[in-house]
C-alpha cells in the first residue's frame, strides 16, 4: 500500500503510558512487534553465523505508515527476538521500501574485505517527490552492504542499480544465488506480473523474462515474491511467492503460490488454481529466510492494508505471524500443495500441556473447567478419526469471542471475529472469513496458536492456514466446542504457551 494512509479513530481501551514494554494491552507474547512505532512487511530474512536477521518496514516516527526505514530485530531460535538499531536510513534517493538480503560467500560484489564476506541487502528505493509528481520511475533497486554480521550497512555509492523502465510499480526485489547458472537471480515484482533479472555480481542486471501476466490472481497489484526450490519425493520443484493488494481470497492483502519449474531464465507451472499461503485476512507479504540449506521458514506480516493503520494498540502498530516451516505436499486428489505449521523452535515456550481423551461434544461443550484456560496465549490442538460440523469458540466474561470452525456443507473451514471486541475502526473488520478444505481425508487435524491479538489456524497438517488479528478487552480463555451432530474428538491437548519477551 502507498498513499491512502487513513487516521483513525479507535478506542485506547484503557491503554496505560506507563505500560512496561512489551506488556501493554493487545501486546501479542509469543510474535515479533517492533518495540515502538509503525511496521509493516518482513524484509531481508536472512540466518547467518548462527543468528537470524528479520529486517522489516518501519517508520519510527509515528503509528501509521510513513517514510520507510529498514528496523533490524535478531534471533538465535527465531522465536525469542532483541530489537537493534535501525538498519537502513531514507537518503536522498528515497524511503527504503521492501527487499532482501542474500549472503555473498564468494565476494562476487566485491564489497567484502580482508577475508570477510559481505551481506547486501538489495532494496527498492521509493522517491515519494517522483510519486507526488505524477512519474512513473519513482522505485529503483539499490544494494546496502555490511562487514560486521548486519549491525551497520554502508549503501552503495553508485545507486540505484536497477533503473525503473517506466513502471509505476516496481518493487520488492528477491535475490537468490542461481548455482546451475553460477549467477544471481532477482524476482521483482513489476505491477501485474514478475520480472525475472540475472546477475554476476549484484550491481548489473540483465533481464531475462517475465512471469504472470495471465496466470494467477489479479484483483491488485502484485508485490514482494520470492522464489526458491524445494524438494518432493526426491525431484526439485520452484515455489514462488507472490503477494497481492487487494485481490485476497477475504478481501484486502493476501499471498498466492505457485509451484512449477524455474531454468534459470523462465518460471513456468502448468496448475490454474489459485493457491494461497494462507485464506485468513492478516498473512501478507510475507518470505523466507535465505541460506537456510533445504530448510524454509517463512514469515509474513500479520495484518491488512485495509485496516493496518488503525488497529486500536498505542505504542506500536503491527506484528508479524509466528515463523512457519514449508513443506510440499500432495493430498490425495492430486496437486502439490505448501503446507506450514509453527517451526519446531516454538516448543520451547510450552508449559505442562493439559490432554484429555475421547471427549463427548454435543451442542454445545464448555471445556473451561477441565481445561482450566488460565494463559494469554496457548496452543490447542485437536485430533479425531472423524470430521464432523463444529465450532470452537473462545470467549471471556465480557462476551467477547473468536469462533472458529469447520463447515461440513461448504466443506470450508472459518474463521468469525464478528464479536472479538474492539471492532469498530474499520467496518471490513468484524467479519467471518472462509476457507476451503483442501486435505479430503476423513479425519479432525487442527492446531491453534492463540497469542494475545491473534489467532492461526493450521488444519490438516498445515494445508489449509488462517490467521486473524483480534482486540479484546480481556484474554480470550475460555473455551467451548459445538457440534451439530453428537460426537466424540479423540484428544484436545491445551499447551500454555511462555511469554517470549
Ligand atoms: C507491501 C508494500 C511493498 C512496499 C512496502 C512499502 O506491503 O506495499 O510493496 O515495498 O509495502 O512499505
Amino acid at each position: 500500500m502507498i498513499g491512502g494512509l487513513m487516521f483513525a479513530s479507535f478506542s485506547l481501551a484503557a491503554q496505560s503510558p506507563a505500560a512496561p514494554a512489551y506488556r501493554e494491552p493487545f501486546r501479542p507474547q509469543l510474535h515479533f512487534s517492533p518495540r515502538e512505532k509503525w511496521a509493516n512487511d518482513p524484509n531481508g530474512l536472512v540466518y547467518y553465523n548462527g543468528v537470524y536477521h528479520l529486517f522489516f518496514q518501519h517508520y519510527p516516527g509515528d503509528i501509521i505508515w510513513g517514510p520507510m526505514h529498514w528496523g533490524h530485530a535478531t534471533s538465535k531460535d527465531l522465536i525469542h527476538w532483541r530489537q537493534q538499531p535501525i538498519a537502513l536510513y531514507p537518503d536522498s534517493l528515497g524511503y527504503i521500501f521492501s527487499g532482501c538480503v542474500v549472503v555473498d560467500s564468494a565476494n562476487t560484489s566485491g564489497f567484502g574485505q580482508k577475508g570477510k564476506a559481505p551481506m547486501v541487502a538489495i532494496f527498492t528505493h521509493h522517491d515519494p517527490a517522483g510519486e507526488k509528481k505524477g512519474n512513473n520511475d519513482y522505485q529503483y533497486q539499490s544494494l546496502a552492504y555490511s562487514l560486521d554480521n548486519g549491525h551497520t550497512w554502508t549503501k552503495y555509492r553508485q545507486n540505484p542499480v536497477l533503473k525503473n523502465p517506466g513502471i509505476a510499480d516496481f518493487r520488492d526485489p528477491n535475490v537468490m544465488w542461481y548455482k546451475p547458472g553460477k549467477k544471481w537471480v532477482m524476482t521483482l515484482a513489476t505491477k501485474d506480473r514478475v520480472t525475472f533479472y540475472s546477475s554476476r555480481d549484484l550491481k548489473s542486471w540483465t533481464k531475462e523474462s517475465e512471469f504472470g501476466e495471465d496466470q494467477g490472481a489479479h484483483g491488485g497489484v502484485w508485490e514482494c515474491p520470492n522464489l526458491f526450490p524445494m524438494q518432493l519425493d526426491g525431484a526439485t520443484y520452484w515455489v514462488l511467492l507472490v503477494s497481492i493488494n487487494p485481490g485476497g481470497p477475504n478481501g484486502g492483502s493476501a499471498t498466492q503460490y505457485f509451484i512449477g519449474q524455474f531454468d534459470g531464465k523462465k518460471f513456468y507451472t502448468g496448475g490454474s488454481t489459485t493457491k494461497w499461503i494462507d485464506y485468513g485476512p492478516d498473512d501478507y507479504a510475507g518470505i523466507t529466510w535465505n541460506n537456510t540449506g533445504k530448510r524454509k521458514i517463512f514469515l509474513g506480516w500479520m495484518s491488512n492494508w485495509i485496516y493496518a493503520n488503525q488497529v486500536p494498540t498505542a505504542a506500536w502498530r503491527n506484528a508479524m505471524t509466528l515463523p512457519r516451516q514449508l513443506r510440499l505436499v500432495r493430498p490425495v486428489g492430486g496437486g502439490i500443495y505448501l503446507s506450514s505449521l509453527p517451526v519446531q523452535e516454538l516448543n520451547s515456550q510450552a508449559a505442562k500441556p493439559v490432554m484429555l481423551n475421547g471427549v463427548p461434544i454435543d451442542t454445545l461443550t464448555d471445556l473451561s473447567g477441565r481445561i482450566g484456560l488460565s494463559a494469554t496465549q496457548y496452543k490447542l490442538t485437536l485430533h479425531s478419526d472423524t470430521l464432523k460440523d463444529f465450532f470452537i469458540t473462545f470467549s471471556n466474561l465480557q462476551g467477547q469471542q473468536m469462533a472458529l470452525g469447520y463447515d461440513k456443507a461448504s466443506n470450508r473451514w472459518y474463521i468469525d471475529r464478528g464479536l472479538s471486541g474492539n471492532t469498530d475502526f474499520n467496518k471490513e473488520f468484524p467479519k467471518k472469513f472462509f476457507s476451503p478444505r483442501i486435505a479430503d481425508s476423513k479425519a479432525l487435524d487442527l492446531t491453534v496458536v492463540m497469542d494475545a491479538a491473534s489467532l492461526e489456524l493450521f488444519a490438516d497438517d498445515g494445508l489449509t492456514v488462517m490467521t486473524a488479528v483480534f482486540f479484546p478487552d480481556a484474554p480470550l480463555n475460555r473455551l467451548h466446542i459445538g457440534t451439530k451432530e453428537p460426537w466424540k474428538i479423540r484428544r484436545v491437548t491445551y499447551t500454555p504457551l511462555r511469554s517470549i519477551w
